[in-house]
Parts: C-alpha cells; sequence; structure tokens
C-alpha cells in the first residue's frame, strides 16, 4: 500500500452562485479555513503524493490559496464547465504522469476525511478498477444513487435520470472516487454527454469499466464526512461538524473545555497538557497554548503564542503577534497585539499593549496604555524587567522604560526612563485647605448633616 504513488485530482471549477458572495465557494472558511484547505490538509494526510486543482477561469484568488497552502499542487483551469469528468479531465497533464491511484475529491466537501481517502486507495490496491464513497443520506433529493448488487457497485445514476426503483437505493454518491491509474485515462475518455444535462458525468465511469470487465465497488461512510458546501446554511452545519470534531479532539488529548459546546477552535489551535478552557472562548487562527495555562470566559485570541501556566482573562483579547512567557498573566479587558511578555510579568486589568515588549516579571497597572499610533506609523513600546508601571500612565511611544524603573500612576510618559528611576509626567496635586466650606457659605448652602 504504502509503496503505491497518488495523484489526488480536487474539482473545484464551480461558480458557487448559491453562497451569494463576491467570495469563490471554495475560500468560504469554516474552523478559520478555507474549505478547499481542508480538502488539501485531508489528502496530504491520506497519503497522496501529488495534488491537482481544477478551478474556473479568472479564480486568481483560488489559486493563490492553493499556493500558499500547498505549493506543490499544480493547478490547473477547466475553460468551460461540462461536468465533473470534463473537470477532470482538464488535469490530463497531471493523470499522464502515472500513478497507480487517482483520487477525486470535491474542493467543496471539505469534511473528508483522511481514513476514508486510505479505505478507498485499499479497494484499488485490492484489484477495483473504480471505487466510491457513498453515504446514507437524511434527504436523498438530488444526489447521484449508487447501485449495489452483490457487493459490486454496478451504475451510479443522477437523481434526475434514475427510475423510481433506482431512487429507493439506499446509499447516495457523495463524489469522491477513485480510478486506478491504469484505466483511469481509458474510463475517462470514454465518458459522453448523453444526459439531461448534456454534461460529462464522471460518474459514468461505473459502467464503463464494468463493460471493460472491470470492477468497481462501494465504501461506505458517515453522511457528515460527504456534506457539500452549496449555501451558507450548509456552511454554518459544516462549520458545526467541524467544532465538534475538533473539541472532541482537544478532549481526547487532555485538555480541560468546562462547556465545550460554547468554545470555537481553529483548525490549527495547538493545545499543551492540562490546559483549562473556560465557557466562552473563541480561538481564531494561529494559537498554542502551553501546558497548564487557564484561559478564563470570553476571551477572544488570534495569532497567539500563551507560555506555560499563563492566565488569560477573562475578557482578554490577544491579537496577532501575542507572545505571552510561562507564567504571564493577563486579565479582564486587556488587549495585546505584537507584543512580547516575557514570564511573569502582569498586566492585570484594563490595558492595552500594542507593539511592545515587556520584561520577565514586570508590573502593568490598570488602564496603562501604549500610544503606538501616532496617526501615521506604528512605533515601540520597551519595557525592562521588573518595572512597575503605575496605573493610568500613558506611555507614548517610541519609548524605553529601563529595568525596576517606576512610573508613577498617571503619568504620561514621553521620554525613556533610565533603569530603576522613577519617572513622574503628570501635574503637581494642589490642596486647598478650607475651600469647600467657603464656596458653601458663599452660596449659602448650609453643610449638608447625613
Ligand atoms: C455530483 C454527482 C452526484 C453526487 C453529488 C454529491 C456527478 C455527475 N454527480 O452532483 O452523483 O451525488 O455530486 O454532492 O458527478 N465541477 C467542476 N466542473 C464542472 C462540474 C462540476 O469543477 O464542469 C465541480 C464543482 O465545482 C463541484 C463538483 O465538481 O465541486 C460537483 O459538481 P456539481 O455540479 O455540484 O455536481 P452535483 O450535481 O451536485
Ligand atoms: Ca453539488
Amino acid at each position: 500500500m504504502v509503496t503505491r504513488t497518488s495523484l489526488a485530482i480536487v474539482l473545484a471549477a464551480g461558480e458557487g452562485t448559491r453562497m451569494r458572495s463576491a467570495r469563490p465557494k471554495v475560500l468560504h472558511p469554516i474552523a478559520g479555513r478555507a474549505l478547499l484547505t481542508h480538502v488539501l490538509g485531508a489528502i496530504a494526510d491520506a497519503g497522496v503524493t501529488a495534488a491537482a486543482v481544477v478551478i474556473g477561469p479568472g479564480q486568481d484568488a483560488v489559486a493563490g490559496e492553493i499556493k500558499r497552502a500547498s505549493p506543490a499542487a499544480q493547478c490547473f483551469v477547466q475553460q468551460e464547465r461540462r461536468g465533473t469528468a470534463h473537470a477532470v479531465l482538464a488535469a490530463r497533464a497531471a493523470i499522464e504522469q502515472g500513478a497507480d491511484d487517482i483520487l477525486i475529491v470535491y474542493g467543496d466537501t471539505p469534511l473528508i476525511r483522511p481514513a476514508s481517502l486510505l479505505r478507498l486507495r485499499q479497494v484499488l490496491a485490492d484489484g477495483a478498477a473504480v471505487a466510491v464513497l457513498g453515504f446514507r443520506a437524511a434527504d436523498s433529493s438530488g444526489y447521484g444513487r449508487l447501485i449495489v448488487t452483490n457487493g459490486e457497485l454496478i451504475a451510479i445514476r443522477e437523481h434526475a435520470d434514475a427510475s423510481a426503483s433506482e431512487r429507493q437505493a439506499a446509499l447516495c454518491n457523495g463524489g469522491t472516487m477513485a480510478l486506478a491509474g491504469k484505466t483511469a485515462l481509458a474510463i475517462l475518455e470514454r465518458i459522453g454527454n448523453h444526459n439531461r444535462k448534456q454534461e460529462f458525468y464522471l460518474t459514468d465511469a461505473v459502467e464503463i469499466a464494468r463493460g471493460m470487465a472491470l470492477r468497481a465497488v462501494a465504501v461506505e461512510v458517515e453522511e457528515d464526512e460527504m456534506r457539500g458546501i452549496n449555501t451558507k446554511k450548509q456552511l454554518a452545519e459544516a462549520e458545526a461538524v467541524a467544532q465538534q470534531r475538533l473539541r472532541a479532539a482537544a478532549l481526547d488529548a487532555g485538555v480541560t473545555l468546562v462547556a465545550p459546546e460554547t468554545v470555537h477552535l481553529c483548525a490549527d489551535t495547538k493545545f499543551g497538557r492540562d490546559v483549562v478552557v473556560e465557557p466562552y472562548v473563541v480561538f481564531g487562527e494561529k494559537v498554542t497554548v502551553e501546558d497548564g495555562a487557564v484561559i478564563h470566559s470570553f476571551s477572544h485570541i488570534t495569532g497567539a503564542h500563551i507560555g506555560k501556566g499563563v492566565s488569560v482573562g477573562p475578557f482578554a483579547r490577544l491579537r496577532p503577534g501575542t507572545r505571552l512567557g510561562d507564567g504571564a498573566r493577563i486579565g479582564n479587558f486587556v488587549e495585546v497585539k505584537e507584543a512580547v511578555v516575557e514570564a511573569g510579568a502582569k498586566a492585570n486589568h484594563l490595558t492595552y499593549l500594542g507593539d511592545a515588549s515587556i520584561g520577565a516579571n514586570a508590573n502593568i497597572g490598570a488602564g496603562t496604555i501604549t500610544c503606538n499610533y501616532d496617526g501615521a506609523g506604528k512605533h515601540r513600546t520597551e519595557i525592562g524587567q521588573d518595572a512597575f508601571i503605575g496605573s493610568n500612565s500613558a506611555l507614548v511611544a517610541p519609548v524605553k522604560i529601563g529595568q525596576g524603573a517606576y512610573i508613577g500612576s498617571g503619568s504620561v510618559i514621553t521620554q525613556d526612563v533610565p533603569d530603576d528611576a522613577l519617572a513622574l509626567g503628570r501635574s503637581r496635586q494642589v490642596v486647598k485647605q478650607g475651600w469647600a466650606t467657603r464656596l458653601r457659605g458663599l452660596k449659602g448652602l448650609g453643610k449638608k448633616k447625613g
């Protein structure tokens, strides 16, 4: 099995009109990752050695995502949309490379599991020329039907072309197919367009193979895996399935999710051991959480590395470029962006740390703001280790606060502060004895009695 070479062809030339969106269908995300990218990931996890993606004319954004996610994949353009078999043949040059197994998957079927692709490949290794994934549909309308007799797949009949009794057939066509490389082109070239839609149907491959005395086999999978996305409603349903899978995987890996159904994960979220995630936390792309960290409720986290034993939230916002060292604490209503917070440093309340570096064990008082933007450019704030920033200080970047330095509360700091110095950037307090009494006397008001 491992020695067999393989090519996966992903069909993604559809326009996706029913999404009612300017964005190409296969670029809509679930779990923070484009539909097509999920499919490319499943292919890679199934040990496929080469990938080809068939896209529509002018779909440069799709080509760009393929290059980013799977740089080795080849892109082919299907100039006219003349059916699924026609689309596969747009990748003829890749087929002619002569892989042992050819997998055909739809770019809008993101929940396909690598294990199912491996099962198809196993059927080919066992001698079949065609293998097809089928499922029992809750609502089978619109799907092709797999006609199976005595364990052999006899035909796939499109819903529109199927007889009433064929429509009763238990398994629906999920659209994922595997063809033995040595007979694939011979089969594909024989496919015609003599049907109601005058399209070249890939599904005809089954009857053609049988006509060539080759075997075809159906492999049953769960319906969830075969969910195709055509509408925003189906996108939302697929998101729910993806979230369930990700939560289950996190729980299996030992993460404590106190209320799993309220935690939103990303396909690339990474957790260490003994991480606790409280209810209502959102993880965006590129988040790593190390051992023993606790993420309190209502935190929103994207592009952040969270070190060992860190405490985040409740109500924290971590934006891209955040790196929190071991044991750091980021408390309620604190926003962090492009900032490194070294081990043991704390910003417990009401703070913005942007374009900053915070030294180990520094203490950032409530209400501290790094003023990183002057309307034209972004500037950095550097805070040394063990520094103490008094509450409600504005640090106007670019600015450096030395190690162990103190900033008096309410300061506006515009100049660098040396190590171990005290800086005060606020007006002195004035106290006028008896002033309030005199005011009340002037206005004839008596002092209120409690
Ligand atoms: C197809 C199957 C049907 C199956 C269903 C599962 C055929 C003939 N029918 O029907 O048996 O039950 O999927 O969802 O295969 N595409 C191209 N170029 C084309 C045509 C299609 O790239 O010229 C792509 C589409 O973008 C899509 C996929 O192929 O990703 C399937 O095409 P679609 O038109 O949606 O097929 P269905 O009619 O749904
Ligand atoms: Ca479809």
